[in-house]
């Protein structure tokens, strides 16, 4: 799969907070939900998405699958630099992850620009078409399953506006590929990925060993050790005649 790299670095003036609190590994209040970081995004792709986001002077955003708030954080921080706001869509913030994505919002001073969405994409992501504008950069990082990461899609891509960034989290599983080569036939959008982090051919190999002696698929160990962003640029609205089908 052969993808445009992305060019886009945050000004050296800019302090990221995702560094610092990747750095300290950790997330939540002492005595009250403080825990290791687990399933967020890795520093280098927090950065990329808060450089888009300033780059593109982006004003609104929204997000699937919160959890430990690290790529929350990373896209607020850029947002609330432009004036803008964020939403989060997470049926398990409270329910799971005891509130520490608004705990690590509060400790940034970001809390004022974020709205919780306290429930799965599917039931979530419709209220957000009574908003008077469309999204300028949403990131979909919630329920892994094709099902539902094409849902995601569906509702991702008649809420951005066009010009707008789409970013996918787990490019390196296949439900995204999946949904990847849907894209690329069907829909209007320039696809990117990031300069740093790709796999290469032995590196691939040898996570997949490491997978085949776990006994797991042979993917498993991927996300994890590469850069795993797929970035997408709508071009334009996505219109078809009334039995259009695309096998993919
Ligand atoms: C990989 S984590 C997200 C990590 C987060 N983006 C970060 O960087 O810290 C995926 C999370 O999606 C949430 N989730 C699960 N099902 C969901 C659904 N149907 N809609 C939205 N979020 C969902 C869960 O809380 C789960 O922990």
């Amino acid at each position: 799969m052969l993808l445009k790299v992305f060019n886009c670095q945050l000004p050296e003036t800019f302090e990221l907070f995702t560094d610092k609190v990747i750095d300290r590994g950790w997330v939540g209040e002492i005595d009250k939900n403080r825990r290791c970081i687990q399933g967020g995004i890795s520093r280098m792709e927090a950065r990329t998405l808060a450089a888009i986001i300033l780059k593109y002077n982006c004003k609104n955003s929204f997000e699937t699958g919160v959890a430990h708030g690290i790529s929350t954080l990373a896209i607020t921080q850029a947002i609330v630099h432009n004036n803008g706001s964020h939403y989060g869509i997470d049926p398990y913030q409270f329910l799971e992850h005891e509130g520490v994505a608004l705990s690590l919002l509060r400790e940034y001073n970001l809390l004022s620009n974020f709205t919780l969405c306290e429930g799965p994409a599917h039931l979530e992501a419709p209220k957000l078409f009574s908003l008077p504008e469309k999204f300028d950069f949403i990131f979909i990082d919630g329920m892994h399953t094709f099902d539902y990461k094409f849902v995601d899609f569906f509702y991702a891509d008649h809420l951005l506006k066009i010009g707008g960034f789409l970013v996918f989290h787990d490019l390196l599983l296949p439900s995204v590929k999946k949904i990847f080569r849907l894209i690329k036939k069907s829909y209007n959008y320039n696809f990117f990925t990031t300069s740093y982090l790709q796999p290469s051919i032995a590196s691939k190999v040898k996570y997949t060993a490491v997978a085949f002696i776990k006994g797991k698929s042979y993917w498993y160990d991927w996300p994890n050790h590469f850069c795993n962003l797929l970035i997408l640029q709508k071009i334009a609205n996505t219109e078809r005649s009334w039995n259009y089908f695309y096998n993919f």
